[in-house]
């Protein structure tokens, strides 16, 4: 199946399972106008298609837990982007193609709907269909990719390094932990569903972690060259706010070049998947593609 297919056959579903759990667990109108504000302005839910599409690769059939399991995903980086264009962090005005939460809702509103992705994300993934074994494993790797050692301590180190000059090892231990890490969860939680064994799963989590800084080198590129009508965000404002970044640091040419060097990175880590673990590469093969720049 193309990937234009896949994404329009399986979204759709994971987007009702997320709307319809906040709108059962939400007493306060107010709170999930907020939540659902930011969840239903779209974007182009990436984590939720690597899940889906690492089942798929694995030709298992992608169940109402996975479903679930991506529904989740995608409240926990809803809410990292509601928090992270606050005033105290990136302090953006546009987010998703629309004015940011905090400037339709106020912050305080905007702080709380994070809180309230967050949390219910965890909520929603511990009810989910899915076998407590397994279940088990993705919240403790949830917690893990999101929290004080992943994308939450990448967010530190990226507020804390403004400013500063950070050299390339430093610059992605910060883009690693920030988006990388639910990245990797991502794919990983793809391979948890279908049941793979550990082996699977390192070649799986070595595979993310080029996903996931190709990604981040890809969105500081865009910060530079794309416009707010094409990225459906503010640009420019990397440099402005004394972000470090791969073009910040290596110039646009060497950030293109790094970029590549983890896309190629990571197609070569496909190609073991296909030849040792039968797994049908297509739809990451197409998906990676669109990194390309
Ligand atoms: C933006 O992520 C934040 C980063 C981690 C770079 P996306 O580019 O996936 O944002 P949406 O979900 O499409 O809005
Ligand atoms: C955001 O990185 C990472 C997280 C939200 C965890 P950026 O600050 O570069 O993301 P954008 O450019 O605002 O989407
Ligand atoms: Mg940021
Ligand atoms: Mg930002
Ligand atoms: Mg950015």
């Amino acid at each position: 199946m193309a990937l234009a297919d896949f994404q329009e056959k399986h979204l759709p579903v994971v987007e009702k399972e997320l709307l319809n759990f906040l709108q059962e667990q939400t007493s306060e109108p107010i709170l999930l106008e907020a939540m659902n504000y930011s969840v239903k302005a779209g974007g182009k839910r990436l984590r939720p298609l690597l899940l889906l599409a690492v089942v798929a690769g694995f030709q298992k059939e992608i169940t109402t837990g996975a479903y679930q399991t991506a529904a989740a995903l995608e409240m926990i980086h809803t809410y990292s982007l509601i928090h992270d264009d606050l005033p105290a962090m990136d302090d953006d005005t546009l987010r998703r193609g629309q004015a940011t939460n905090h400037v339709v809702y106020g912050e305080a509103l905007a702080i709380l709907a994070g809180d309230g992705l967050l949390t219910e994300a965890f909520h929603l993934l511990s009810r989910a269909q899915v076998p407590a074994s397994e279940k088990l494993l993705l919240l403790q790797l949830l917690a893990e990719k999101a929290g004080a050692k992943g994308m939450v301590a990448g967010q530190v180190a990226d507020i804390q390094g403004e400013g500063q000059q950070l050299d390339l090892a430093g610059l992605a231990a910060i883009h690693r932990r920030k988006t990388g890490d639910l990245l990797t969860f991502s794919l990983l939680a793809g391979g948890i569903l279908a049941q793979q064994d550990p082996a699977v799963l390192t070649v799986l989590e070595q595979l993310a972690q080029h996903v996931g800084l190709a990604f981040q080198i890809r969105d500081d590129l865009l910060d530079v060259v794309a416009t707010p009508e094409e990225v459906g965000k503010t640009t420019g404002h990397d440099a402005v706010a004394g972000k470090n970044t791969y073009p910040g640091l290596l110039g646009l040419e060497g950030a293109k070049k790094a970029l590549a060097t983890e896309l190629a990175q990571a197609s070569g880590k496909l190609t073991t998947m296909s030849q040792e673990y039968a797994f049908d590469t297509s739809l990451l093969q197409e998906l990676l593609a669109k990194f390309e720049m």
